[in-house]
């Protein structure tokens, strides 16, 4: 019998900000940091910026009525900070406010539940200049605008997410230099760790302050699942997972930060950053903890560190910044997991799903979970017919499905899916080059496409059960 999934689990998809807006100097909109970072030479695949991206901007309407089609029951989009104060402070940019208020109406029009992000990587540049994520003042500054939000869209959000993935944030935007604003930091950049840590608690109680205690709040991590054999190898995965979850699970939901981490990574920074208060702050309850995942990782201790060249896939996957995102490790090596393998190199091992489910349940059995993002990219062809037959995408959500259903039968508490991505974007230091999307966007006429991903994603919202990947090329 194929998997069910019970009552009230809410089907959705998810898409960021500069990843499909485009637009970047309409309606009064300031620059970000990805505005910046995508014109550094050789900081981004062939120099693809988001100027256009999928054109969502404009398209917004006609991609909300592609989403009620698919059935979907949620939407999990973000916010770009700089279209609402393109400078990171002072008053609210009227026309940026109801872009995204037009967009909660029509999600609500066409019974969609808007899952809001705050922030998913597009900072202000101003903000930037003044320092960014090292500097404590943009933690404040987040609360602010969280307020503001809060204050527009009020009710209307199902879900307040604070920050996307703020491992990337800090250790590929400040450590490795991956990503935008590209910068190196070493050590220091543990400050960025702590100020978005401060800044998710600010937002959350900006959220909370105006729109009451019960006002549904989250945050969504990419904690690292890491696989080690020997003993030795199972020291070097707890260092990992201090330095890459723990530094952002344990103040958050335990309202401390590891005393070993503190001391292993004593020679890189004194922690100073964090002043007296701060962890109260961060400490917020959640309404749900949002878990996004797509791959695993494998360590072996005691062998240095090879950092990859700038631009070439980095073991996360990511392209590799000019240093290593993994402070203080430089003595483990990360291996080669074995494939399949999706285009962005990511080993395919649902059982990480699974795994890393359990894993958060065991620890924090009262925390309900909320999958934020799952997908696979994919170098999708369009065959004579006009279809995109993505079969191996289709097999990979139907396995990291099935992977998720194993979890809730160990009794964990998932209350939903938000599948990555709605539609082909702009994936970061990839450019366009890579397409997660069940909605295939053609670059040159914008044109959208559903893929047989798509029509398998709408019987399984429609039925709540997984139907066979086989049947997929059949459904439309
Ligand atoms: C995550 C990001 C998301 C997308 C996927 C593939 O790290 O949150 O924007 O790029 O990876």
């Amino acid at each position: 019998m194929s998997r069910v999934f019970p009552e009230g689990f809410v089907w959705g998809a998810a898409t960021a900000s500069y990843q499909i807006e485009g637009a970047v100097a309409e309606d009064g909109r300031g620059p970000s940091i990805w505005d910046t970072f995508s014109r550094v030479p050789g900081a981004v695949l062939d120099g693809h910026t988001g100027d256009l991206a999928a054109d969502h901007y404009r398209r917004m309407p006609s991609d909300v009525a592609i989403m009620r089609d698919l059935g979907l029951e949620a939407y999990r989009f973000s916010i770009a900070w700089p279209r609402i104060q393109p400078s990171g402070s002072g008053p609210a940019v009227r026309a940026g406010l109801d872009f995204y208020s037009r967009l909660v109406d029509e999600l609500l029009a066409a019974g969609i539940d808007p899952v809001a992000t705050l922030y998913h990587w597009d900072l202000p540049q101003a903000l930037e200049d003044a320092g960014g994520w090292m500097n404590r003042e943009t933690a404040y500054r987040f609360g602010d605008y969280a307020a503001i939000m809060a204050g527009e869209l009020g009710d209307r959000i199902s879900m307040w997410t604070t920050l996307n993935e703020p491992w990337c944030s800090a250790f590929l935007g400040y450590t490795s230099g991956g990503h935008a604003p590209g910068r190196t930091e070493g050590g220091a950049s543990l400050a960025a760790v702590h100020h978005l840590n401060l800044a998710h608690g600010l937002a959350a109680r900006a959220v909370r302050g105006v729109l009451g205690d019960q006002a549904p709040v989250s945050v969504t991590l990419n904690l690292h699942v890491t696989r080690a054999d020997s003993a030795a190898d199972v020291e070097a995965k707890a260092r990992i997972d201090r330095i890459a979850n723990e530094v952002f699970l344990q103040p958050m939901l335990e309202g401390s930060y590891p005393e070993q981490l503190v001391a292993e990574t004593a020679h890189l920074t004194d922690w100073s950053f964090v002043h007296d208060g701060d962890l109260e702050t961060i400490s917020v309850p959640l309404t749900v903890l949002g878990v996004n995942y797509y791959s695993t990782g494998r360590v072996r201790a005691g062998t240095p560190l090879v950092q990859p060249e700038p631009g070439t896939p980095a073991p996360d996957g990511h392209r590799a910044g000019s240093a290593s995102p993994w402070l203080g490790c430089d003595d483990i090596e990360w291996l080669k997991q074995p494939g399949p393998y999706t285009e962005m190199g990511w080993n395919i091992d649902p059982q990480g799903m699974t795994d890393l489910l359990v894993e958060l349940h065991e620890r924090y059995p009262d925390q309900p979970l909320m999958i934020t993002e799952n997908g696979a990219a994919f170098d999708d062809t369009v065959a004579a017919d006009g279809r995109i037959h993505d079969e191996r995408r289709v097999d990979y959500l139907a396995r990291h499905l099935e992977a998720v259903g194993v979890a809730m039968d160990a009794g964990v508490d998932v209350r939903g899916y938000l599948l990555w991505s709605l539609m082909d974007n702009y994936e970061w230091a990839y450019g366009y080059h890579r397409r997660f999307g069940i909605i295939r966007v053609d670059y040159d006429t914008l044109e959208r496409t559903w893929k047989d991903s798509a029509y398998w994603y709408r019987e399984v919202v429609r039925t709540s059960q997984l139907p066979p990947v086989a049947a997929a090329a059949g459904l439309a």
